[in-house]
């Protein structure tokens, strides 16, 4: 048996709202193990996003534990990286200084700006956006934001990949090239 990267304890969410409480998640339970691949599929509302925001650390459970490699999930963590639904990128950075910076956050304190500066190029190599690092990303179209965040997370080489429909807004032919590399 592989060893528990996350576990979800009979997690809720409820959220309040101008038409009182409203029961987002209830009495969740998920063990993730390392090595594993887990997806949720499920309609449009049912809190997909919402857990995955609670295994970010992005928002807290108002009932039950999530638990992160023997801790607590009281936050966001650069062992945790998210690829959001709406990527999420910082609008006053380029491409290539969006990814640096995540890649800065988490490897800075050890390593040069030349080494820095490479990952963050291999990252968006990967996904095919080499051609347009100095771009803006209101210069690119949402396909390539998307690509963005991917790299960002990948550059991060975190020990949780959390992708919130992260090929939804791809053509096929990057589609099936980036689910290869992931
Ligand atoms: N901040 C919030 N306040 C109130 N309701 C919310 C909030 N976030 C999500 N919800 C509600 O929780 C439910 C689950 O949302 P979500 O997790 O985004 O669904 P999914 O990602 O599966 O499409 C939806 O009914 C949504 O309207
Ligand atoms: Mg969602």
């Amino acid at each position: 048996m592989s060893k528990t990267i996350v576990k979800v304890e009979n997690a809720g969410m409820t959220f309040d709202t101008k038409k009182g409480k409203f029961v987002a998640l209830r009495d969740i339970d998920l063990t993730i193990a390392e090595g594993e691949f887990v997806t949720l599929i499920g309609h449009s509302g049912c809190g997909k996003s919402t857990l995955l925001n609670l295994i970010a650390g992005l928002t807290l459970p108002t009932s039950g534990n999530l638990i992160c490699d023997g801790r607590e999930i009281a936050g966001p963590g650069p062992e945790r990286a998210v690829v959001f639904q709406n990527h999420s990128l910082l609008p006053w950075l380029t491409c290539f200084e969006n990814v640096l910076l995540a890649v800065e956050r988490v490897f800075g304190k050890k390593e040069g700006k030349t080494k820095l500066k490479a990952r963050a190029e291999a990252a968006l190599d990967m996904v095919h956006m080499t051609h347009a690092l100095h771009k803006y990303p209101h210069e690119i179209s949402g396909g390539m934001k998307q690509r963005v965040g991917i790299a960002r997370a990948f550059a991060m080489e975190p020990k949780i990949l959390l992708m919130d429909e992260p090929f939804g807004a791809l053509d096929a032919l990057t589609r099936a090239s980036l689910q290869d590399e992931l």
